[in-house]
């Protein structure tokens, strides 16, 4: 793993912008994995800002984003369709022909996930999959324990995961204790990953990630030592505990 250490918050979105940015003009046909969460927030502001500048065209890219909620229609402000529509989708020229999120509403869930997988295998591999990572080390949606060969599936969330994102919701009651998430074997055959991880909340989880915790299915993020092309972008509240 390459570790960039950066200063705070907006250093860290600023150099994943760039990073991604880089990458969207060096391919001919960029396939991104995207994440949803706080930490990419700042991260598409600023490719909105690069967009503006004519900096950067999101007329080739494809996205298939990580996770998506269980139960929550596309149109609900807490789904993470609606989140990427309006933080980044709605402000850049993408094909919305070319936006791939797992439908949290579809009858047949198992169906749904099989069909998400089978919508990256005709793109082929995500190029570069971005990735937050949870206080108890999840990754996308794969909560601790998720086998790391498996592939896009239903999860049940933990209650810390539930509690943390409640945040974003009127009670706890109404965070969905469901979702679709890729699977570890799904984002570790993509042939890159950008992990961005800030804050202080996060110390603990770093601490374990990066001081060698063995490769666990207890800490999901340690797979991504297997990954030949990971670059982690932390910043100094986030390495406190290092
Ligand atoms: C959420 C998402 C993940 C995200 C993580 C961290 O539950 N499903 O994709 O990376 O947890 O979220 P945050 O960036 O808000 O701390």
């Amino acid at each position: 793993m390459k570790i960039v250490k950066v200063k705070d918050y907006d250093e860290m979105s600023r150099y994943a912008a760039d990073y991604l940015v880089k990458r969207i003009a060096e391919l001919d046909k960029p396939v991104l994995g995207l994440a949803t969460g706080s930490t990419p927030e700042g991260l598409y502001e600023e490719l909105i800002k690069k967009y503006k500048e004519g900096k950067v065209s999101f007329k080739n890219v494809t996205t298939f984003n990580l996770d998506e909620y269980v139960g929550l229609d596309k149109n609900d402000p807490n789904s993470y369709h609606f989140y990427m529509m309006e933080k980044l989708f709605n402000h850049v020229d993408i094909t919305k022909e070319n936006v791939n999120l797992p439908n949290g509403v579809a009858p047949d869930l198992q169906k749904e996930c099989q069909e998400y997988e089978q919508r990256i295998q005709k793109v082929g591999k995500i190029d570069v999959q971005l990735l937050g990572m949870g206080m108890n080390g999840h990754i996308g949606f794969n909560e601790p324990g998720t086998p790391f060969t498996q592939r896009t599936h239903v999860v049940e969330l933990d209650e810390s995961t539930r509690k943390a994102n409640s945040r974003f919701f009127a009670s706890l009651d109404d965070v969905p204790k469901q979702a679709i998430t890729m699977g570890i074997g799904t984002i570790m055959e993509s042939k890159e990953i950008l992990l961005i991880v800030s804050g202080e909340s996060k110390a603990d989880a770093v601490a374990r990630l990066l001081d060698k915790e063995e490769v666990s299915e207890d800490f999901p993020a340690s797979i991504l030592r297997n990954h030949d092309n990971v670059t982690v972008v932390v910043d100094e509240a986030a390495l406190s505990k290092t």
